[in-house]
């Protein structure tokens, strides 16, 4: 191999290090969305269940999960200010049961927002639980958080019993705070420090 060559490929294999994703659990494998996930990800994105409470609606196409990839795929982890998706494959068969979604955030520093979704038929197994603890796990280890939390519609509740089960504090419960579909929405936000979760895991 020239020496210019072998330059360009160990440049990309870096790049392909810091943008790679890999966690393992007993049931899941945490990694990066690939196009072959896009036909599992259109289908429970347009469930009116799943859809209900997010920024997306059940009308979700094809069209808008190749966008979706497209900009996700140029998301370093860690980088601020942009959602990396983290698709959640399930060990064995490697079906795709849903995405963590995290976002660091520009200010202030070492803080991330989290958001889970699976697909109806994954639900009620605890892989949401699973993969946002091994998810937490990561953003306070390798990815050095401070703080990490979530919002969510005050009607979404198996939301807040995912939040509350993982531990997160209930922060604020701001009322009709949010102009959503129509209708003014109660917000609740739940957070989680470092310290907190090193605690909580007997870590
Ligand atoms: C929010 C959401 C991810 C929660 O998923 P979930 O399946 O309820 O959560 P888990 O996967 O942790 O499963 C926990 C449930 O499974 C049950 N369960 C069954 N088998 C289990 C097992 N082996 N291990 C743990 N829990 C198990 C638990 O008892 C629990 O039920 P409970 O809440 O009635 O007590 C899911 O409802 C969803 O995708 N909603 C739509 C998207 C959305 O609104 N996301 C919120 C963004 S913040």
């Amino acid at each position: 191999m020239s020496v210019e060559r072998e330059t360009t490929t160990r440049k990309r294999d870096r790049a392909t290090d810091v943008a790679a994703v890999k966690i393992q659990t007993d049931r899941l494998l945490l990694r990066r969305f690939s196009h072959a996930d896009l036909d599992a990800f259109v289908t429970y994105r347009s469930d009116e269940g799943v859809a209900r409470f997010q920024s997306w609606d059940d009308s979700y196409s094809m069209a808008e999960a190749e966008r979706f990839l497209a900009d996700d795929s140029d998301v370093v982890p860690g980088q601020p200010g942009r959602w990396l998706q983290i698709a959640i494959e399930e060990r064995g068969t490697g079906k795709l049961c849903g995405d963590c979604a995290v976002r660091v955030t520009t200010e202030p520093p070492r803080t991330a927002e989290l958001g889970v979704t699976l697909a109806p038929h994954h639900q009620n197994h605890g892989i949401a639980s699973e993969a946002a603890t091994a998810t937490l796990d990561w953003l306070f280890g390798e990815q050095d958080m401070h703080r990490v939390y979530a919002q969510t519609d005050d009607r979404n509740k198996s939301a807040r019993r995912l939040l509350e089960r993982l531990g997160f504090r209930l922060e604020a419960r701001l009322l009709e705070a949010e102009w959503f579909d129509a209708e003014w929405t109660t917000l609740r936000i739940y957070a989680v420090l470092k310290k907190e979760w090193l605690e909580l895991r007997q870590l």
